[in-house]
């Protein structure tokens, strides 16, 4: 994508590489949404922060990108609500201009068979990573168009190829694999128009918020023998939005230390399902 000379960055910032135009980094309060929302902010991009619920978190991630020379905004938003999605977008557009980057990284999980998995436990885990994505994009091809260029980032989930189906977390594989799918999709259909779609892939990675000895059996899973870090993660975003990838649509990226959801180990599920949303329901 071309320089932006509009929103040029100062020249006491000598270190800094130009500016960029705006990105719009969905759950960037914490985890790998912040990480992803800092380093693009450091790549010289405007980044508005999307949150759902905790502002706190969200103001402190758009002050550490000002305070690295970047202009940053905080939005509220439900991405899993189309109509919040589209002020979303809306406000960020009128605060940081054109919205020439999208990382959908909003896609929350939980452990249950599907045998007592209520109707809107289904819908929460399909919303969260699947419906949002394609809300948000809907949101901004129309101005990425109409510019002709523009990245799409989605966030899936390792291995490369579609995601395996396995034991309790059917409908969590179902959306990480329909983000692949429309990722592939909306890589042809938007081509003509300079627009880029890809999808990173994350393995185990540590988000910050982790029970220790859970973090102790996940990483025991991995080749690597470690688990990844959430900035492990965001240089695999940043490449894809970046000009050297300027010829890369279409692509997963994985970044997972080797791991493979094949060997996703199930004996754990009874004592993880409690640390996610729904549990008790059903
Ligand atoms: N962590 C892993 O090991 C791992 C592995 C593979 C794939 N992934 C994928 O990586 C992505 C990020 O995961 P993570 O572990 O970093 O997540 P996380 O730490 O739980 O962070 C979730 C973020 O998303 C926001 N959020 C959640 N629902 C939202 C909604 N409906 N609308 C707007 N914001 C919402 C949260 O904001 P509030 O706090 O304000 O609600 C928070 O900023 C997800 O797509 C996940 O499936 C993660």
């Amino acid at each position: 994508m071309t320089t932006s000379p509009a929103t040029a960055t100062s020249t006491d910032e000598k270190d800094a590489p130009d500016a960029r135009g705006a990105a719009l980094v969905t759950g960037a309060s914490r985890g790998i949404g912040r990480a992803i929302a800092e380093r693009i902010a450091d790549a010289g991009w405007d980044v508005a922060v999307n949150y759902r619920a905790d502002k706190a978190a969200a103001h402190a991630v758009v002050e550490r990108i000002r305070a690295g020379g970047r202009r940053s905004v905080a939005v509220a938003a439900d991405v899993t609500e189309p109509d919040s999605v589209a002020r979303a977008v809306a406000e960020t557009e009128e605060r940081l201009g054109p919205i020439e980057v999208l990382v959908n990284n909003v896609g929350e999980f939980f452990l249950k068979p599907l045998s007592s998995m209520s109707l809107d436990e289904w819908r929460f885990v399909i919303d969260s990573n699947l419906s949002s994505a394609f809300y948000t994009s809907r949101a901004v091809l129309p101005g990425m168009r109409r510019r002709k260029r523009g990245r799409i980032v989605n966030v899936g989930l390792s291995p490369v190829h579609m995601v395996r189906a396995a034991p309790n977390v059917a409908a969590y594989a179902v959306a990480k694999t329909g983000i692949v799918v429309m990722s592939l999709s909306m890589a042809v259909e938007e081509a003509p128009y300079g627009i880029t779609v890809n999808c990173v892939s994350p393995g185990l990675i540590d988000n910050g918020h982790l029970p220790p000895e859970q973090g102790r059996w996940m990483r025991k899973r991995v080749p690597m023998g470690r688990m990844g870090r959430a900035e492990e993660v965001a240089e695999a975003v940043v490449f894809l939005v970046s000009d050297r990838a300027s010829y890369v649509s279409g692509a997963n990226l994985a970044v997972s230390g080797g791991w493979d959801w094949q060997n996703r180990p199930t004996d754990h599920d009874d004592d993880v399902a409690g640390l996610f949303l729904g549990d008790d329901s059903g």
